[in-house]
C-alpha cells in the first residue's frame, strides 16, 4: 500500500518538486532581469539629490534599453549590467538605497570623485565577482565593512580619500588577488592589529597614508611583487628592520615621509625609483651602498638627523633629477663626484654643517635648475663653473663663510630669477652684467659700489657701498640699519637691451612707527608756508582747514596708509575737505629738486577737471611736511566698500564694471588727454574713492613721486605693494605702464573681492610651468568673488571683458599692456563681445588669449 501510494503520488511529488523549484527560481530570475536591474538603478537615481544633466538616459521611457544608459556596461552574452562608472559626475547621494541584489555579477564599480555619503553598506558583499571597486574621493564616513573580504575576485580596491572611521579590517588581507590597495587620506581610521593580517601575495600598489599609529606594518614584508608603497603622513615609529626590504625586490617607489621613524636608513632596493624618506627622525649616515641604486631618480631625506658625509658613490646616480638633503646634520666636503649625476634638476643641501668648498665640478651639472646650498659652513670662493648652469633659475649661497669676489661668469646664468648671495663675507665688486633677476639678495656681504645711482642705504652692511653716489642723499643713521632687511629684486626686461644692464634696487624697510611727523604747534603759524599751491576759486584758506582739523587731532582722521594720514575737515561754510598729511619723516628726505617737480605736477594736477578724477584743491609743505587737500566723498574708497560691512550687497556686478569703466577713463584722460601726460604712480584700491551713485574718482596724486630719491626715474619706493608694475624693480622707471599694471591689478581685485596676489606671482615666474597649467585649470567663475552669484547674459559678457582686459594689463612685460586709451574704449563699447564658450567653462588661459 505504502508503496502504491508512493507510486501512485509519485508523478505528482515530482511536479510538485518541479514547481517549488521553479518557484524558487522564479524570483532569482526575475531579480537578474535586465528590467529589474534598470529599475533598482532607477530608484537608486531618484534618491540623488543632485541628478547630473548627463543622466537622462536613465529613465522609466528607456526601461528597455539598459545597455545603452550612460555609466553602464553590459556583459554581451547575459545582457546584465556588468559595469557601472559613475565617476567624477558631481552625484550627491548615499550608497544605502543601492539593491546590490540584482548586481551579483557586476565587476566594475566605480563611484570615485562624487559627493556620496553615509556608509559603505555590508550588502556589498554580495558582488562577489567585483574586480574593480573605486570609492574613492567621495565622502562615505563610518566603518569598511568586513564583509569587503567576501570579495575575492577584487583586484583594485580603492577608498582614497573618504572620511572613514574605525579600525581597517583584518578580512582585507583575504584579498588574495587584490593587486591595489588604496586607504590614504582617510584621517580618521584606526591602526589594526597588523599581525592579523597575512599577506596579501598579489600587492603591487599599497596606500596607508592615513594618519595611522604603529610600528611598520609587518605584512608589507611577505607582499613580494610590490612596487609602490606610500607609508607617508601617519604617525609610524620605530626602526624599519632591515631585513624588512630584502623581500621587496621590486620595489620602484617607497614614501615614507612624514612618519616617526628612526635608526639608520633602510637601503636594499634594487630596483627603486623614488625614495621619500622626509620629515622622519633617521640618523646615522646615507649608505654608501646607495649609489648601487642605479635607477634612482628621487632622493628626499630632509629634516631628518642624518650625519656623516654624503656618499661620493652618488656620483654613480646618472639617473638621479632631484636631490633634497636639507635640515639635516651632514659634514665634510660637498663629494666632487656629486659633478657626475648629470640628470639633476634640483639639488638642496641647505641646512647641513657641510664644509669645504664648492667644488667646481658642480658647474658640470648642466640640467640644474635649483641649487640650494643656505646655511651650511662652506668657506671657498663661489667657482666661476657655476656660471655654466644655464638652466639654473634659483641659487642661494646665503648663511656661509663664502669669500672672494662675485665670478662674473654668473651673467651667464640667462634664467636666473632668484639669487641670494648673503651673509657670506664675499668683497669686491657685483659685475654689473648679472640681470634677468627677480630677487637678489646681496646683503651683510664687504662688496664695494659698483652700481652707478643706487641709493647708499640699499646696501646697508656691504662696508663699501656707502660712497657717494651721485645726486643722492647721505646715508640714515647706521644704528636705525640693524633690523633692516635687504632685498633687491629685479625682474626681466624682455627685449629692452638698453635697460638690459641696469640693476636697481629696491630697499623694503621697516620704518620705525616712532618716525612721526614734527609737532606743528598751532593754526596761526601755519600760514607760513614754505610753498603753497590753491586752485583758483578755492574760498578757504589752509589755516582754516588746521583748525577744522583741530591741529590734526587724531579724532578727525579718517584714514591711514603707507605715505600718511587722511584727515577729515569740515569748515565753517559747510563745506567738507580731505587733508592727507604725508609720513616724510624729516625734510631731508625729500630734496628740494624732487620738491619743485613735485610741486610743478600739482599745479597741472589742480587744474584737471574730469568726473572720475577727484579735485586736488591745492598743497603746502612746511618744514617739510607735505599737505594735500582734495575734494571729500562721503562715501570713501573702494577699498572699502569692497572689504567693509555693507559692502557686498552694494557692490553687484554692474556696479563693479562701472567702477572699473570709470577708473580706465580717469587714468586714460591722465595718460593721453593731459599735456604734459601725468602718471599717477599709485592706482590702488584705496585710491579710487566712490561717490554716492559709485561713480569712480581716482585721488591721491602724486604722492609716490615725492618719496622718490632724485628728480628722474630714481626712486625707493613706488606705488604700493602688490600694484606695483614688477619692471618697476629693475628699471626704476615710472612709464604710464606702471599704471596699466596698477589699473590691472585693482580691476582683477575688485571682481574678485580679495588681491589677486596669486594670480600676479604665477604671471611673474613665467618658467614656472606648475603655476602655469594650475591657472589652465582655473576656472573664471571659481575665481571671481564668491560672495556673489555668478554674472549671468549681458553681465556675464561685461565682466568677462574686464577680466580679460586686466589679465592683459598684469603682462609682465610693459610692452605687451595695453594702453588705458585702448581699455577705456573697450569698455565703453556698446556692444559687448559674446563669450567664446559658456561662462562656466571659462578658464583664466582662455581669457588671457582673448
Ligand atoms: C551571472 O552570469 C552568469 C553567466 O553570464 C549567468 O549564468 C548567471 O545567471 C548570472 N547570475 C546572475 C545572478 O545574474
Ligand atoms: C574610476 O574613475 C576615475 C575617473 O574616471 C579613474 O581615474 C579611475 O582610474 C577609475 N578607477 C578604476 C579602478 O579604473
Ligand atoms: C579629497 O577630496 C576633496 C574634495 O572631494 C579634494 O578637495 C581634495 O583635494 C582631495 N584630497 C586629496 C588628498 O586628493
Ligand atoms: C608577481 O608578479 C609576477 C610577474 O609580474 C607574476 O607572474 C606573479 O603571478 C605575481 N605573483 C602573485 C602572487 O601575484
Ligand atoms: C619574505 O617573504 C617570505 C615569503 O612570503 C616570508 O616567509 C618571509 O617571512 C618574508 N621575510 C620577511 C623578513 O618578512
Ligand atoms: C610623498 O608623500 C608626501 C606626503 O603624503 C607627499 O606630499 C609627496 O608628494 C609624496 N611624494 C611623492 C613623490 O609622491
Ligand atoms: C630621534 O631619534 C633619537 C635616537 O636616534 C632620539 O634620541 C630622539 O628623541 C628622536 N627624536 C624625536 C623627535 O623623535
Ligand atoms: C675652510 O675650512 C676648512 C675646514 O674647516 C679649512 O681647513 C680651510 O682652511 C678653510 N679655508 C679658508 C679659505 O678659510
Ligand atoms: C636670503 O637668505 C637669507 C639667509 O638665508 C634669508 O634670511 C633672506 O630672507 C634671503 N633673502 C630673500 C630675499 O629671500
Ligand atoms: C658666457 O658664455 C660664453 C659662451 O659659453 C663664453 O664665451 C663667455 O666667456 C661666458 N661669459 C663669462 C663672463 O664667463
Ligand atoms: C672688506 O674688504 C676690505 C677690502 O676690500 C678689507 O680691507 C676688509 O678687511 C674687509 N672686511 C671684512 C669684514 O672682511
Amino acid at each position: 500500500m505504502e508503496g502504491g501510494l508512493f507510486s501512485a503520488h509519485k508523478p505528482t511529488f515530482l511536479l510538485l518538486l518541479l514547481h517549488i523549484f521553479l518557484l524558487a527560481l522564479l524570483p532569482f530570475k526575475a531579480i537578474s532581469s535586465p528590467k529589474t536591474q534598470a529599475e533598482a538603478l532607477l530608484t537608486w537615481k531618484n534618491t540623488f539629490a543632485s541628478a547630473p544633466p548627463s543622466l537622462p538616459s536613465w529613465s522609466l521611457t528607456n526601461l528597455n534599453n539598459l545597455c545603452n544608459w550612460y555609466a553602464i556596461v553590459c556583459d554581451q552574452n547575459s545582457e546584465q549590467v556588468s559595469q557601472i562608472d559613475l565617476s567624477n559626475f558631481n552625484i550627491a547621494a548615499t550608497l544605502t538605497h543601492f539593491n546590490f541584489t540584482p548586481f551579483l555579477n557586476l565587476t566594475q564599480f566605480n563611484l570615485s570623485g562624487n559627493y556620496f555619503t553615509g556608509h559603505v553598506p555590508s550588502a556589498i558583499g554580495k558582488l562577489s565577482k567585483l574586480t574593480t571597486l573605486d570609492l574613492g574621493n567621495n565622502f562615505f564616513d563610518q566603518e569598511i565593512p568586513v564583509e569587503i573580504g567576501k570579495l575575492t575576485e577584487l583586484k583594485y580596491l580603492s577608498f582614497f580619500n573618504n572620511t572613514l572611521t574605525g579600525v581597517i579590517p583584518s578580512e582585507l588581507s583575504n584579498l588574495q588577488k587584490v593587486q591595489f590597495l588604496i586607504l590614504g587620506a582617510n584621517y580618521n581610521l584606526q591602526t589594526p592589529d597588523w599581525s592579523k593580517f597575512s599577506g596579501m601575495p598579489s600587492l603591487t600598489y599599497l596606500d596607508l597614508s592615513s594618519r595611522l599609529d604603529s610600528e611598520f606594518p609587518e605584512f608589507v614584508s611577505k607582499c613580494l611583487n610590490l612596487t609602490f608603497l606610500d607609508l607617508s603622513e601617519n604617525f609610524f615609529t620605530g626602526q624599519i628592520p632591515q631585513q624588512v626590504f630584502t623581500n621587496l625586490s621590486k620595489l620602484e617607489y617607497l614614501n615614507l615621509t612624514n612618519n616617526q621613524f628612526q635608526g639608520p636608513l633602510p637601503s636594499n632596493f634594487p630596483k627603486l625609483k623614488h625614495l621619500h624618506l622626509a620629515q622622519n627622525n633617521f640618523s646615522g649616515a646615507i649608505p654608501e651602498a646607495i649609489g648601487l641604486i642605479s635607477g634612482l631618480q628621487r632622493i628626499d631625506l630632509a629634516w631628518n638627523s642624518l650625519e656623516g658625509p654624503i656618499p661620493s658613490s652618488i656620483g654613480q646616480l646618472r639617473e638621479l633629477k632631484y636631490l633634497d638633503l636639507r635640515e639635516n646634520s651632514l659634514n665634510s666636503l660637498i663629494p666632487s663626484e656629486l659633478g657626475l649625476c648629470t640628470s639633476l634638476t634640483y639639488l638642496d643641501l641647505t641646512s647641513n654643517h657641510l664644509e669645504g668648498k664648492i667644488p667646481p665640478s658642480i658647474g658640470q651639472l648642466r640640467e640644474l635648475q635649483h641649487l640650494d646650498l643656505r646655511e651650511n659652513s662652506l668657506n671657498s670662493s663661489i667657482p666661476s663653473d657655476i656660471g655654466r648652469l644655464s638652466h639654473l633659475i634659483s641659487l642661494d649661497l646665503s648663511g656661509n663663510h663664502l669669500s672672494g669676489s662675485i665670478p662674473p661668469t654668473l651673467s651667464n646664468l640667462s634664467n636666473i630669477q632668484i639669487l641670494n648671495l648673503s651673509n657670506n663675507n664675499l668683497n669686491g665688486p657685483f659685475p654689473p652684467e648679472i640681470c634677468a633677476l627677480y630677487m637678489i639678495d646681496l646683503s651683510n656681504n664687504n662688496l664695494t659700489q659698483e652700481i652707478q645711482k643706487a641709493p647708499d642705504d640699499t646696501f646697508v652692511g656691504n662696508s663699501g657701498w656707502c660712497g657717494d653716489a651721485r645726486g643722492l642723499t647721505r646715508a640714515r643713521n647706521s644704528k636705525k640699519n640693524n633690523n633692516e632687511v635687504i632685498i633687491v629684486v629685479l625682474v626681466p626686461v624682455w627685449g629692452l637691451s638698453v635697460v638690459a644692464t641696469t640693476i636697481a634696487l629696491i630697499l623694503m624697510f621697516h620704518k620705525k612707527t616712532k618716525r612721526v611727523l614734527k609737532k606743528i604747534n598751532s593754526a596761526q603759524n601755519f600760514e607760513n608756508f614754505e610753498s603753497m599751491i590753491l586752485q583758483e576759486e578755492v574760498k578757504f584758506t589752509f589755516g582754516e582747514v588746521v583748525k577744522a582739523v583741530d591741529d590734526f587731532h587724531e579724532k578727525y582722521c579718517i584714514g591711514k596708509g603707507g605715505f600718511g594720514r587722511v584727515y577729515k575737515a569740515e569748515l565753517l561754510s559747510g563745506q567738507a575737505v580731505a587733508v592727507k598729511r604725508l609720513n616724510t619723516s624729516d625734510s631731508n628726505d625729500i630734496p628740494a629738486i624732487n620738491l619743485q617737480s613735485f610741486e610743478n605736477e600739482i599745479r597741472t594736477l589742480t587744474n584737471v577737471r574730469h568726473r572720475n578724477i577727484i579735485r586736488l584743491y591745492g598743497f603746502c609743505s612746511r618744514r617739510g611736511c607735505i599737505f594735500l587737500l582734495y575734494e571729500y566723498l562721503e562715501r570713501g574708497s573702494l577699498g572699502k566698500a569692497l572689504y567693509g560691512v555693507e559692502g557686498v550687497t552694494q557692490l553687484g556686478w554692474a556696479t563693479r564694471v562701472k567702477i572699473v569703466h570709470g577708473l580706465s577713463h580717469a587714468l586714460s584722460y591722465l595718460h593721453h588727454d593731459c599735456s604734459p601726460p601725468i602718471v599717477h604712480r599709485d592706482v590702488t584700491v584705496n585710491n579710487v574713492l566712490l561717490e554716492s551713485d559709485f561713480e569712480a574718482r581716482l585721488s591721491d596724486f602724486g604722492t609716490a613721486r615725492l618719496i622718490s630719491a632724485n628728480s628722474s626715474n630714481w626712486t625707493h619706493i613706488v606705488g604700493s605693494f602688490g600694484y606695483m608694475a614688477p619692471e618697476l624693480a629693475l628699471t626704476m622707471r615710472i612709464t604710464d605702464k606702471c599704471d596699466v599694471y596698477s589699473f590691472g591689478v585693482v580691476a582683477l581685485e575688485v571682481m574678485m573681492g580679495r588681491h589677486p596676489g596669486d594670480l600676479l606671482e604665477s604671471q611673474l615666474s613665467e618658467s614656472s610651468q606648475s603655476m602655469k597649467e594650475d591657472n589652465a585649470k582655473l576656472l573664471l567663475k571659481d575665481l571671481l568673488d564668491q560672495r556673489l552669484e555668478a554674472p549671468s547674459n549681458e553681465l556675464a559678457k561685461a565682466v568677462v571683458l574686464v577680466m580679460s582686459l586686466a589679465l592683459a594689463c598684469i603682462r609682465t612685460r610693459p610692452g605687451s599692456r595695453p594702453t588705458m586709451l585702448f581699455v577705456a574704449q573697450k569698455l565703453s563699447a556698446h556692444i559687448l563681445p559674446s563669450l567664446p564658450e559658456p561662462f562656466g567653462m571659462l578658464t583664466i588661459n582662455k581669457l588671457m588669449g582673448i
